[in-house]
């Protein structure tokens, strides 16, 4: 099954879109979106702290590589006044992105349908680019990246929130959010991913393995989950309707992976030398 369909073959974006109108006639905050626009482990709050980071480096260009249903996307567009570009390789992601972002008071960003191994940008374009759970999913990370530092200004930035190969992979289980089966999930080391950096002209400068807090989030999660399951006050839309039932038996499977050490999230980030 190929990456595009693992995304898009339970997506139910207009049920999805229906019960946003109904429940938020004013629009959803981005809290509200938070559980279907916030597809990686650590929600919001992850997205908040690579947000942290763009403060200090007050980026005007940026480029989300796989940005998904948007919601870092929204989150950058409503604090800061630089330029934010998405792409994804699933365009119907693309597509609930734009339709999400028009419910929302965010001014429109451009979202472009395209393959993050070939990106349709000239060189220099953009001085921040950023991954959120996306590498994981990318066959080529060298190549990948190879396209980061041509599409980067002199000095730009790449911020990586990923998940990585723990060091008992062989105990992964699967489905898991970004692959229900090995073929589709393209996890590397932390150890060859910086030495991809180095090679592609990258300058590592901050490195913060976060599974502790990644592995306590997604216990909170499980439990609101589980408690949701009949509560009036739960949210009313759901990562089911675009991962489908399957997203019932990933969450827990995220915890057992994390447990086990067959994966770790690490956030990092890098300057372009060259
Ligand atoms: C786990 S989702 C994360 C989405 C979003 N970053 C978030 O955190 O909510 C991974 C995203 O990467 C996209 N993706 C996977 N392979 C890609 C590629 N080769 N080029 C561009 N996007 C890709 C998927 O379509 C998906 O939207």
């Amino acid at each position: 099954m190929d990456i595009e369909h693992h995304y898009s073959a339970h997506m139910a974006e207009t049920a999805l879109l229906n019960t946003l109108k109904e429940c938020y006639p004013a629009g959803p905050t981005l809290y509200q979106l938070a559980p279907i626009d916030q597809l990686h482990i650590g929600g919001i709050k992850a997205s908040e702290k690579l947000l942290q980071q763009l403060e200090q480096t007050q980026p005007r260009r940026i480029l989300e590589i796989g940005s998904g249903a948007g919601g870092l996307m929204r989150m950058i567009n409503s604090r800061f006044s630089a330029e934010v570009t998405g792409i994804d390789i699933t365009h119907r992601f693309n597509t609930l992105n734009r339709a999400l972002t028009v419910l929302t008071d965010n001014s429109a960003a451009p979202v472009i349908t395209c393959d993050a191994q070939q990106l349709p940008f000239a060189d220099n374009r953009f001085d921040c680019i950023i991954l959120q759970h996306s590498l994981l999913n990318i066959p080529d990370t060298g190549r990948c990246l190879q396209e980061c530092l041509r599409v980067l200004d002199g000095n730009g930035s790449l911020l990586l929130h990923e998940v990585l190969e723990g060091p008992h992979s062989a105990r992964m289980t699967y489905p898991v959010p970004w692959a229900r089966s090995a073929d589709q999930s393209h996890l590397i080391t932390f150890d060859t991913l910086s030495t991809l950096l180095e090679r592609s002209g990258f300058q590592l400068s901050t490195a913060e393995n976060w599974s502790e807090e990644a592995l306590q989030w997604r216990q909170r999660q499980a439990d609101k989950e589980k408690h949701s399951e009949k509560s009036p006050a739960a949210p009313p839309v759901s990562p089911i309707q675009i991962l489908g039932e399957a997203f019932k038996q990933m969450g827990p499977n995220v915890i057992t992976n994390l447990s086990e050490g067959a994966v770790e999230v690490w956030q990092l980030s890098c300057t372009a030398t060259l």
